[in-house]
């Protein structure tokens, strides 16, 4: 089992991680996950994208160059042996005795590991059991950050009552999943967040936006409601894990249950396509 640990590709028993660490003591520090595909990192350039936009947000630099980064995670992918799976890397500020006030001069520590693992075939099927809980996350979710208390104790929550992912909602409007974006459809058209403060840009969400011009959705980035949600269509929530999936049920802050229905399915098969 190897791992990534700066810019080299090592065993993971010889792997030393520093107490002082930032990321230890504060969680400062950002992240992507990204899937393996046929044993090649899908939509590698978005997510070096965003990790961008996540460093420059927390005044953070990104030590190696992007190509370098994806050399890595290739590098790690065939040392591994990973064909369909997952990569995590992540960026913490850097080493430096604790305090708060941290130094622009400490060289930030790059981090990853790779995992196999195959699309549950179930959930695509089926659909998922939700949980709407409030939204108690800090007002910079378009920042991955390694700090994800607000999603944790969301995801307990719903795992507690028996479901499989936490909705969130923040003044009557629907964000979205603890590690997922949300989206409804009514009377034929998609709706979902629009990529504000409120809520991370997922790049499934992305792609799964251009899908939907591409097979000719009407798809529009607008806030809903939670009674909106009640009486939608149908729901899916989208990720690099899950990508396109279906809701069935909503329990906690909301109570429905959805069909999966058609334009669901279409997105599905786009996606599916897609990734190709
Ligand atoms: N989570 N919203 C949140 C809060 C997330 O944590 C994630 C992803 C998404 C979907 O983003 P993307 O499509 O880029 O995966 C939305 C990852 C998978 C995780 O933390 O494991």
């Amino acid at each position: 089992d190897y791992v990534l640990y700066q810019n080299r590709i090592i065993p993971k028993n010889e792997l030393h991680i520093d107490m002082d660490d930032r990321g230890y003591n504060f969680g400062d520090g950002i992240y992507e996950v990204v899937r393996v595909y046929n044993g090649i990192p899908f939509a590698m350039d978005e997510h070096l994208d965003r990790l961008q936009h996540s460093a420059s947000e927390l005044d953070m630099t990104v030590p190696y160059s992007m190509e370098t980064i994806e050399k890595l995670v290739y590098d790690l992918i065939q040392k591994n042996e990973i064909n369909s799976g997952m990569i995590y890397f992540q960026l913490t500020r850097g080493i430096q005795p604790r305090n708060h006030l941290y130094s622009r001069d400490i060289e930030p520590v790059l981090s990853g590991f790779s995992k196999p693992l195959e699309t549950n075939v179930e959930w695509q099927q089926n659909g998922l059991d939700t949980w709407m809980t409030k939204d108690i996350r800090w007002l910079r979710c378009d920042i991955k950050t390694i700090n994800l208390l607000g999603n944790i104790m969301a995801k307990r929550e719903a795992s507690d009552n028996n479901c499989h992912e936490a909705l969130q909602h923040r003044e009557g409007l629907v964000t979205e999943g603890s590690s997922s974006n949300l989206f409804i459809v009514k009377d034929d058209v998609i709706y979902t967040h629009p990529s504000t403060n409120l809520i991370l840009n997922g790049i499934t969400r992305r792609i799964t936006i251009r899908l939907a011009y591409q097979i000719e959705a009407t798809i529009k980035e607008k806030p809903f409601t939670l009674e909106e949600l009640k009486q939608a269509d149908e729901v899916f929530i989208t990720s690099t894990t899950m990508e396109v999936t279906p809701v069935r049920s909503i329990k906690g802050d909301l109570t429905a249950s959805y069909s999966i229905g058609p334009w669901t399915r279409k997105l599905q098969h786009a996606f599916t396509d897609y990734r190709k």
